[in-house]
């Protein structure tokens, strides 16, 4: 029964760890066990941005799932990923040395490699770009999925068998270091440094490869609980977001299945954790972003800086139109709403309720996205309710008007809402339909 999916249903940075802690905590009062067993990452790479909270500390992690801060659970980074060997050692040496305990760790040797020269593909194109750069982490995300599907990948796997490892990461520099040298101006890339770089991880990362596809659909067939854990979101992902200007892999559901190596038919409940706002960051359309006074106050109250990168995430207002299409293209069973108290404040607060486009009113996302591009939002308005909701636990503790919001955005978004975060805090949270 239980494979569950939380993924963003918006640009990002939804707090989909807040999910994941309600998800913990009802599964173990639920008696169905003590615990989630399996935290799964499928898609994207050290990009992404958890913050962890553990006995008051808070950790980050990119590329690990957030499981691994939960012994007794296993993090798995599975084939959809792409693992850049640096980058997982450095967050998992970086929790060791501040003493926790880390839970088993497996990794696909299916997963793509990111080495050092993606990275600096990366930074070199958006560079280049210029004024239509995608604003992208730097992280060489791009560059190592391109290379997977341009049959030039490095797989985990490959690290074990140097002869092999040689062949693949010339025949990857062949095209690469021409570009580099004689279009970015740059100096090639030596293979033996690539080699070395990668190989320096094989030992310690050998016990940790297996055939993760085998490993979930086995725990599954036992019953076990595996949470399938969304990095970026709906909004960036490189088929249903909007492209050019989103990450380049799958987050949505549909993700989860090709980059675990899971059926569509054994997943049971995918949560799309949605703002009670917006924010994005990187460059792209973002229909109800706000230039004023209201963009900065969400901004700060809201704590909007990137955990990744540091940058000052673009805000606006909630739109239903976006919720609408994420609950459609996911297959949302329901959805999960944060950060509802940074809005307290609010004397009124518009809602996106469709776009105007050319004249044109839509309802629903329209087809293109020269059209999204000029998207103009149409707003209804709700009165706020002016009072601190942090101490809320229940639907019916909420002020009326702060319930009102919640029940209309509820009716406007195309799926039941699971739960409602009102602070950061583990407790801090209402169910509205329990499961
Ligand atoms: P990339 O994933 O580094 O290639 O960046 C592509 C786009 O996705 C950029 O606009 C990034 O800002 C955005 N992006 C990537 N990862 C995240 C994330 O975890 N949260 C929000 N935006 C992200």
């Amino acid at each position: 029964m239980p494979a569950i999916v939380i993924l963003g249903a918006q640009w990002g940075d939804e707090g989909k760890g807040k999910a994941t802690d309600l998800l913990a905590t009802q599964h173990s009062q639920s008696g169905a066990g003590t615990q989630i067993d399996y935290v799964v990452r499928t898609s994207g790479g050290h990009n992404a941005g958890h913050t962890i909270v553990v006995n008051g500390e808070k950790y980050a992690t990119h590329l690990l799932p957030s499981g691994i801060l939960t012994p007794g659970a296993t993090s798995v980074i599975a084939n959809g990923v792409v693992v850049s060997p640096e980058a997982l050692f450095r967050e998992l040496d970086g929790l060791l040395e501040r003493g926790v305990e880390v839970a088993d760790l497996k990794v696909s040797a299916n997963a793509h490699v990111i080495a050092s020269y993606h990275s600096v593909v990366d930074k070199v194109t958006e560079r280049f770009l210029g004024k239509n750069q995608i604003g992208t982490t730097g992280r060489g995300i791009g560059p190592a999925y391109s290379d997977k599907v341009n049959r030039l990948g490095i797989r985990v796997a490959d690290i074990f068998d140097e002869k092999i490892l040689s062949a693949k990461v010339e025949a990857a520099l062949d095209v690469r270091n021409q570009l580099l040298a004689k279009v970015y101006n740059r100096r090639a890339i030596a293979v033996e440094a690539v080699v070395e770089e990668l190989t320096a991880y094989a030992d310690r990362l050998r016990p940790m490869v297996c055939d993760t596809s085998l490993l979930l659909n086995q725990a599954l067939d036992r019953g076990e609980t595996v949470l399938f854990e969304g990095a970026q979101a709906t909004m960036l992902d490189v088929d249903h977001g909007t492209y050019p200007f989103v990450t380049s892999s799958n987050p949505i559901a549909g993700g989860v299945c090709t980059g675990a190596g899971i059926g569509p038919t054994r997943i049971d409940r995918v949560i799309g954790v949605i703002k009670a706002y917006t924010t994005r960051v990187g460059s792209g359309p973002f229909p109800t972003e706000l230039f004023d006074e209201d963009g900065e106050k969400l901004q700060r109250i809201g704590g909007e800086i990137g955990v990744s990168t540091g940058r000052t995430r673009r805000c606006g207002w909630y739109d239903t139109v976006i919720a609408r299409y994420s609950a459609r293209v996911n297959g949302l069973t329901e959805f999960f709403l944060t950060k509802l108290d940074v809005l307290d404040t609010w004397e009124r607060i518009p809602v996106c309720v469709g776009y105007e486009i050319d004249g044109v009113r839509h309802d629903e996302m329209p087809m293109t996205q020269s059209e999204f591009h000029r998207a103009q939002p149409v707003y209804e308005y709700f009165d706020g309710w002016g009072t601190d909701i942090s101490g809320c636990r229940t639907l019916a503790e909420l002020p009326a008007n702060a319930r009102a919001y919640v029940t209309a955005l509820e009716e406007m978004s195309g799926a039941p809402f699971w739960g409602v975060g009102v602070g950061p805090g583990r407790e801090q949270t209402i169910v509205v339909h329990d499961r």
